[in-house]
């Protein structure tokens, strides 16, 4: 008997936690000192190295990407009934944040070279605005998949416009746009430390900014929103939002390896693509040249017809062999939850989540795992 057949090979995870070995003695350190709150120096700590890392001078770390995002929202004004322009093409956190406040999500299609909000469609929706006298009330651009959206343009776009921008960039810590770091662009950026994310606090994220002001009110708003008095005081409605002290531990030894966690990611990738791409209908998603890409899950696109078979055979086969891979996120606009929402643009992001799959891209995958894993796609090529 063939012993495959009988021996059910260990599962591989799409894109698992790596620890680096650091985390214990920061961890050990947060527990001696008693601080294991959502306050203390190595919430300060990590907020200090994440600043250093990214070039930008202010950050708030928080409970989670999503918590970033909403404050950022608060932050910046959106109110109820603005209109908050978004790409369709990401996580429904992204999106989901904008109903938070209770403004309208409207989604814009990516253009082929970056899988990102195309600054095309941004222009056009910015003009047809003006034409009814309107202005959206803040751009949020995605990171997706770990490259920078393309902010030679959306930022300029934005600025040009009086419009507040946010960057996502929950999936692209390390990555680059022009010489400057995901998570330097807009008026606020998001971080998510999740647990799949390259690298974690377990949960996590973070609020970073230029401005001073905005980050400070960040930690308040975070916090409870408590007025300076002895007794608790509130004026204004505040969250629970704060990043716990044992955490912040994990994310310090996590931050220590960063730089080797882009290498062995982007290393997955070209594995990946050397193996495969010589597959007739594989494709793979484009570096855009003003960047570099963390990788954060390599990302395959498949012409049925081509390769003789759908993602989705692909994408099972791989889960016959105890192999995690998943679909492109579905774009916003084809969500229920968001159904009735304005989009604009054609259908490249839906064209996409049709036939495109993320592949495992943890940072911890061996030689052997990857050959495991292509061995199976090269199985389904008819
Ligand atoms: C693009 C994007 N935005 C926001 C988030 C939300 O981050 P969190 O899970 O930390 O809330 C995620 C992922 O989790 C994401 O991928």
């Amino acid at each position: 008997m063939n012993p495959r057949k009988t021996m059910k090979m260990y599962k591989i995870f799409l894109s698992p936690p790596h620890m680096s070995g650091y985390e214990l003695e920061y961890l050990a350190k947060a527990l001696h000192s008693n601080w294991i709150a959502p306050v203390g120096p190595m919430v300060d700590a990590f907020e200090r190295e994440i600043c250093e890392y990214l070039g930008v001078p202010h950050a708030a770390a928080l409970s989670s990407g999503t918590a970033a995002l909403h404050l950022s929202l608060l932050l910046l004004g959106v109110k109820n009934g603005d209109d908050v322009i978004c790409s369709t093409l990401t996580f429904s956190a992204s999106a989901n944040a904008v109903k938070y406040v209770g403004a309208n999500p409207v989604f814009l299609d990516c253009n082929r070279e970056t899988w990102n909000l195309d600054p095309e469609l941004l222009e056009e929706e910015i003009r047809a605005a003006r034409r009814k006298g309107s202005k959206p009330g803040a751009v949020i651009a995605v990171d997706l998949y770990g490259q920078c959206a393309d902010y030679g343009r959306i930022e300029k776009l934005c600025q040009k416009n009086d419009i507040p921008l946010i960057e996502d960039a929950a999936e692209a810590l390390g990555a680059t746009c022009h010489g400057r770091k995901a998570g330097c662009f807009g008026q606020m950026a998001v971080l998510s430390f999740n647990g799949n994310k390259i690298i974690t606090t377990s949960g996590g994220g973070m609020l970073v900014s230029a401005n001073e002001k905005l980050i400070r009110k960040a930690r308040f708003l975070a916090s409870q929103a408590r007025d300076p008095a002895p007794h608790y005081q509130h004026s204004q409605i505040g969250y629970n939002y704060r990043m716990s002290n044992l955490l912040a531990a994990v994310g310090r030894g996590q931050l220590k390896v960063i730089e080797d966690r882009i290498q062995a990611r982007r290393r997955i990738f070209a594995f990946y693509q050397r193996a495969l791409s010589e597959v007739p209908g594989i494709g793979f998603m484009p570096e855009a040249a003003y960047g570099r890409a963390n990788r954060w899950l390599t990302c395959l696109h498949v012409e049925p017809r081509e390769f003789g078979a759908t993602r989705e055979d692909i994408r099972m086969a791989l889960e016959r062999e105890n192999i995690e891979a998943r679909p492109i996120w579905k774009p916003m606009h084809l969500q229920p939850v968001f159904a009735g929402c304005r989009k604009r643009g054609g259908d490249v992001a839906a064209e996409l989540f049709e036939n495109g799959l993320c592949l495992p891209s943890g940072s911890g995958l061996s030689d052997p795992d990857l050959e495991r894993i292509i061995a199976v796609i090269r199985s389904v090529h008819k």
